[in-house]
């Protein structure tokens, strides 16, 4: 090939290894194949040559065109890949980043409630036991939450200072925000047949407010009923409960008896601690902790369940007094005032579930 033919090629050549995208690659092809390119003019020169010359650079200059043509057609495939490799690395989407280590802190940080926390806790411990979890509604008949648990009309459970009445619909008693959890052991034992192994973690209800007490409250219920259920499952299964929760494997536990209208017998339970320290386990003291019992046979027969075969117990506890205990928080109030810092202090962090090793 002519010398200048190899000269125009060489240059060609560089000029498409410099072309960094496609645009550059397309300028490259109109300054050599375009109307005024210089392959072009090279064509357009060639009419002026006498026929023999023609002929022979007509055809060198047609090489050269094919040869640029199919260069250029290769430096655009690798362009393109490169472009395609560009854009994929930089919309990578790296969907199996490590969570941070640490939960992020501040007002936008989430916690978990000491009251959720103790809610599943009980769930967790209960649920090795063999308790499956039931719920029942806030408004409550009165039958549900007084008559059917054998509190008669004349319990000072029943009276005004205690129980959030709603208005009565005609002819009918009025509703109440449910005074405790105890109305689910009717609703459960009404809609479940025997055996039945439930607690009953929930929002309760009474007109009363002072460092100890709110009107919106939370207790745990549990009812345990099957052939041959007898107090030495109840107090096996709260003793144990109780030295878990509290995390203290020889806390005392004491069963004392006592009067609730939906047990016989009855029995509120204590737990040892120090008076003075405050400190649980040890100390010579006692403290209430809940109220228990075997379900009273009217209570059976009154959900439909026939009181000659088959026997429970039941238990209830309040969520905010054995959070306050575990935790050693001195005050109900702040429970609800979603005061960050109180919450920052005895909020317990999302990504560090309870699990039952935390239970010694
Ligand atoms: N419902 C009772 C209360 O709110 C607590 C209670 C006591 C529940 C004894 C029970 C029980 O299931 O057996 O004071």
């Amino acid at each position: 090939m002519a010398d200048d033919l190899d000269m125009l090629r060489a240059d060609i050549e560089a000029a498409m290894a410099g072309a960094e995208d496609l645009r550059a690659l397309d300028a490259v092809r109109v300054a050599a194949l375009g109307k005024s390119g210089q392959v072009t003019a090279l064509l357009k020169g060639l009419g002026a040559l006498p026929p023999d010359e023609r002929r022979a650079r007509g055809a060198e200059v047609n090489v050269l065109k094919g040869e640029i043509e199919r260069a250029l057609e290769n430096r655009r495939v690798t362009l393109e890949a490169f472009a395609l490799d560009a854009r994929l690395a930089a919309e990578r989407l790296d969907v199996s980043l490590p969570p941070r280590p640490t939960p992020p802190v501040g007002p936008e940080a989430g916690s978990i409630h000491p009251i959720s926390r103790t809610m599943e806790e009980l769930i967790a411990l209960f649920g090795a036991m063999g308790f499956a979890v039931a719920e029942g509604p806030d408004i409550e008949g009165d039958w549900h939450n007084f008559s059917a648990l054998n509190i008669p009309d004349h319990h000072p459970a029943r009276q005004d200072h205690d129980t959030f009445y709603l208005t009565a619909p005609a002819g009918g008693r009025r509703p109440v925000l449910r005074t405790h959890t105890s109305p689910v052991q009717i609703r459960t034992m009404l809609s479940q047949e025997p055996p039945i192994c439930v607690i009953v973690p929930g929002r309760t209800w009474r007109a009363d407010h002072d460092a100890t007490h709110s009107p919106m409250f939370h207790q745990v219920e549990g009812l345990v009923i099957g052939r041959d259920i007898h107090m030495g499952h109840l107090k096996g299964t709260l003793v144990d409960f109780l030295r878990a929760f509290f995390g203290i494997a020889d806390l005392p536990v004491r069963f004392r008896s006592s009067y609730f209208p939906f047990t016989e017998p009855s029995m509120e339970v204590d737990i040892g601690w120090s008076r003075k320290t405050g400190e649980l386990g040890s100390g010579g003291d006692w403290l209430e902790i809940l109220g228990s019992g075997m379900v009273h046979p009217k209570v059976l027969a009154n959900a439909g369940i026939d009181p000659r075969a088959w026997q429970g117990f039941a238990f209830g506890m309040g969520i905010e007094r054995i959070t306050m205990l575990k935790h050693g928080i001195p005050d109900l109030r702040p429970f609800y005032e979603a005061d960050l810092r109180w919450l920052r202090h005895y909020a317990t962090s999302p990504l560090s579930p309870f699990t039952l090793h935390d239970a010694s």
